[in-house]
């Protein structure tokens, strides 16, 4: 039984989706429903199939059964209005190219008036505005994180889609870019659904927290995360609300690794003593 609020209007839904690569079911049923103006996460032990439902939901890949819906559209092949941020930035930019050339690229058949305004309200919302003529590898790891996220905004997608954005940079670096990701998407009223293996972040990050089994994965539950907004690192994390559900899906993790005897890989909580940072968004 899902906790969830019946009453949203969803801009992505999956239904019965399952994968298999060859012979390897990754996917076993997967059906959900993201509220648009929100932010959902999906968390679930390594190896349980959420790059793959990522890609499934970006219409980068074809489920081999069940559907995929954006808005009023079922997905085949990349929908105008979403938008992906990838874990890895060191691959997702082009070292060539400067900072502003980056984030421009995605919108390069754009005149070049809009294209540049675009750029530098995309950087300043991430709080890069004076790093355009940079090279990306002379930025740290979290701004260029930034800079993906920068390049993902100047699409002015309705959706973004995230899949484990903050695992390649440090705590304080995570910590940061957590409260980048939300004051942006409360401003931009940007739909997000965010890909984790950190309980903390799924829950500090989303109003709904979507649980998946080890593979191959099914829905465990859907949890409602009725927390106030704007969040705080030390002051959310404090909550009894936040431990609360945290222990929850700390449970339900656990008894789904119990339940099928896998060895996932340990899911971890962050450490919450980190500051948030809160980026000018001239949007
Ligand atoms: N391109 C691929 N070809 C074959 N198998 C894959 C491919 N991508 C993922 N898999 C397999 O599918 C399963 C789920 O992978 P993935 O979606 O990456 O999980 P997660 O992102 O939760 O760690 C794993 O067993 C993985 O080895
Ligand atoms: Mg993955």
């Amino acid at each position: 039984m899902n906790e969830t609020r019946d009453h949203f209007t969803s801009l992505l839904s999956l239904s019965d989706v399952r994968h298999s690569y060859n012979d390897n079911l990754a996917v076993k049923r997967v059906s959900f429903e993201v509220p648009e103006h929100g932010l959902s996460s999906i968390v679930g032990p390594s190896g349980c199939g959420k790059s793959t439902l990522l890609r499934i939901c970006s219409g980068l890949m074809t489920p081999t059964a069940g559907g995929v819906r954006f808005g009023d559209e079922p997905v085949n092949g990349v929908p105008v209005g979403l938008a992906m941020v990838l874990q890895d930035y060191s691959r997702s930019l082009f070292p060539w190219l400067r900072v502003g050339g980056n984030v421009e690229f995605p919108i390069r058949r754009l005149p070049k008036a809009e294209r540049t305004s675009r750029m530098h309200a995309s950087l300043e919302a991430v709080g890069l505005a004076d790093k355009s003529r940079h090279y990306p590898w002379q930025l740290s790891g979290g701004m260029q994180q930034r800079v993906a996220i920068a390049r993902a905004l100047a699409f002015r997608p309705r959706m973004l889609l995230m899949d484990e954005p903050f695992a390649s940079v440090d705590a304080q670096t995570r910590a940061e870019l957590e409260d980048l990701l939300l004051t942006l998407q409360r401003e931009l009223k940007i739909t997000v659904l965010v890909v984790t293996h950190d309980i903390d972040e799924s829950i500090y990050l989303a109003d709904r927290v979507i649980v998946l089994s080890p593979p191959p994965s099914v829905v465990t539950r859907i949890v409602d995360v009725d927390l106030p907004s704007p969040r705080d690192q030390l002051r959310t994390k404090a909550d009894p609300e936040f431990q609360r559900i945290r222990a929850k899906v700390t449970q339900l993790l656990k008894d789904d690794a119990g339940a099928t005897g896998s060895v996932a890989t340990p899911l971890h909580a962050t450490s919450s003593n980190n500051l948030p940072t809160s980026p000018s968004a001239d949007w």
